[in-house]
């Protein structure tokens, strides 16, 4: 085994985040987990969601994963809570290369974050930001219809284009967006059009892919098999992982706790 990836999520946003990481690191296997019975992960109490994250971090744990990406912010955003992970050579959330890369453009002034409740509630992206630069203004605001939305299909309909107006109608003006939501980029096209282009965008995949290759080693395998597993089977989860990584792949449903 040559450093094995697991990646979750609560559903499909992680898997544009493990499709990016696919693309930067193609000789390593990966191991996605979609929590989809407890989908959406951003109305959930931290408690919980903690829970979650220690049951499928064992789970890939034991599947020999050496790298985990917590590739969900509302996870990301309650990980320093969680105690005694098991001892993956890397842990990486998809919050502070994001942060990296705004602090990094120094023209931002500027900054919205939108996303889930559990995410924005947390002031995560606004502590971090602050904490490297006072100076900048950063306005959050939670958008928790659109995870949900998402997952259901409603993407490039006049559904989300109606609820994407008035989530970000409600937003000052702004320089720059933080995508905080793994499945925001899947809206990525709809946001931009909204902004009319004038408005720079930031979300996780390449960001968090890039990061995550400063850290693993290079592979021994050459055609490695990835595996996809869901706590629930949904066509929608299907049909997004068959668009990112091909009609052939299998899921596998693991229910790993009953709560
Ligand atoms: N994709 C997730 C995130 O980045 C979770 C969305 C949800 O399940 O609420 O927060």
């Amino acid at each position: 085994m040559s450093g094995a990836v697991g990646v979750f999520d609560s559903g499909i946003g992680g898997l544009t985040v493990a499709s990016a990481i696919k693309k930067h690191l193609p000789n390593h296997k990966l191991i996605y987990f979609g929590d989809t019975l407890h989908l959406p992960y951003g109305d959930k109490s931290s408690e919980n969601i903690q829970n979650y994250i220690k049951a499928i971090s064992a789970f890939l744990f034991e599947h020999k994963c050496q790298h985990l990406v917590v590739a969900c912010n509302s996870a990301s955003s309650v990980l320093p809570m969680v105690s005694g992970l098991p001892s993956f050579r890397s842990i990486t959330n998809v919050i502070d290369p994001v942060v990296e890369c705004v602090i990094n453009d120094t023209s931002l002034k500027r900054i919205g974050v939108i996303g889930t409740k559990r995410t924005i509630n947390s002031h995560v992206y606004q502590q971090q930001l602050n904490d490297a630069n006072p100076s900048l203004e950063v306005f959050e605001h939670a958008t928790p219809l659109l995870a949900p939305m998402i997952e259901e299909g409603f993407i490039h309909d006049s559904i989300a284009e109606k609820v994407i107006h008035e989530y970000l109608s409600e937003l000052p003006e702004i320089d720059a967006l933080i995508l905080g939501c793994t499945h925001y980029p899947l809206i990525r096209k709809e946001i931009d059009a909204y902004f009319e282009g004038k408005v720079k965008l930031f979300d996780a995949p390449d960001v968090v892919a890039n990061s995550l290759t400063k850290l693993v080693e290079s592979p021994k395998d050459d055609e490695p098999q990835d595996h996809f597993y869901v706590s629930d089977l949904t066509k929608s989860f299907e049909k997004t992982a068959q668009l990112f990584f091909g009609e052939s792949i299998q899921l596998e449903k693991r229910i790993l706790f009953n709560f």
